[in-house]
């Protein structure tokens, strides 16, 4: 199948825009990027503040029945990091689930914040059910973090490598990666297992204190794995295992003694 392109100017959300197009049958594998968002969504109902400079890119595929769902955004955050890393020689780092950080060097200082993926689907698609997973980052923008990315401090491409990059080209190399692993996925060509083995690459949440806060109650405690369904592996304080599928993680302070 060969990905659809909508480059927009500006558009509400490039989520929504998307959405809309796989819902009425008129994008399967997809991708939509604006230069501006005027509606811009972030997790948990929060707003994605989007203006130029920014990269504002969201891709749109079946879900493969034997494929986790969540499996998409990882694809996504993989593909972003390995391309900045290969392309621009610059490293960046997920934290839990997907937010793209550069981890505080000093203990008194705070993980900085560069974007994040927002995962929604469309379940009433005309064929199939689709995921719509949506990249933010702040390319040669420096943006406010939106009320509740508590603890984090907004960073830019631009301020980490000290020179501004093109968002066309970042849009089209990702897009462009993201798709080639979606095939690869659905063929059996890549396994679930070895693109997993590249996220936990780049996830600096692991071996880390976090706190978690899930739909129904906050965890503290360390960060030890991924399961085999993408959930979370925390030790809790008590030593006690929990398996945490989805929350807002926050990636707490090394104590004095640690
Ligand atoms: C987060 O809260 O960290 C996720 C932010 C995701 C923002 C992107 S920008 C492209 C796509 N369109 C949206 O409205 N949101 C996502």
């Amino acid at each position: 199948m060969q990905p659809q392109w909508f480059k927009l100017d500006s558009v509400h959300s490039t989520n929504v825009f998307l959405r809309e197009k796989v819902r009425v049958g008129e994008a399967s594998l997809a991708a939509a990027w604006a230069l501006e968002q005027h509606a811009g969504r972030g997790r948990l109902g929060r707003t994605w503040l989007s203006p130029e400079g920014g990269l504002y890119l969201s891709l749109s595929c079946p879900v493969h029945p034997s494929l986790s769902p969540t499996l998409y955004s990882v694809a996504v955050g993989v593909a972003a990091a390995e391309v900045l890393h290969e392309e621009y020689t610059t490293d960046i780092w997920l934290k839990w689930p997907n937010d793209f950080i550069l981890p505080c060097k000093e203990k008194n200082e705070s993980d900085t914040k560069m974007g994040g993926i927002l995962a929604e689907y469309v379940l009433d698609a005309p064929q199939a059910p689709h995921v719509v997973v949506g990249l933010g980052m702040n390319v040669n923008t420096q943006v406010a973090l939106p009320e509740g990315d508590h603890g984090l401090r907004p960073t830019s491409l631009q301020e980490l490598t000290g020179t501004s990059l093109s968002v066309d080209m970042l849009a089209e190399t990702i897009g462009h990666r993201v798709f080639v692993m979606w095939e690869a996925l659905s063929s059996g060509h890549l396994r679930q297992f070895d693109l997993v083995l590249r996220w936990k690459e780049k996830l600096n949440t692991l071996g880390r204190r976090v706190r978690v806060q899930t739909p129904s109650e906050t965890i503290e405690g360390l960060a030890r794995d991924i399961a085999s369904n993408l959930a979370l592996i925390l030790e809790d304080e008590h030593g006690t295992q929990r398996t945490i599928q989805t929350g807002d993680c926050v990636h707490l302070r090394p104590t004095s003694s640690e």
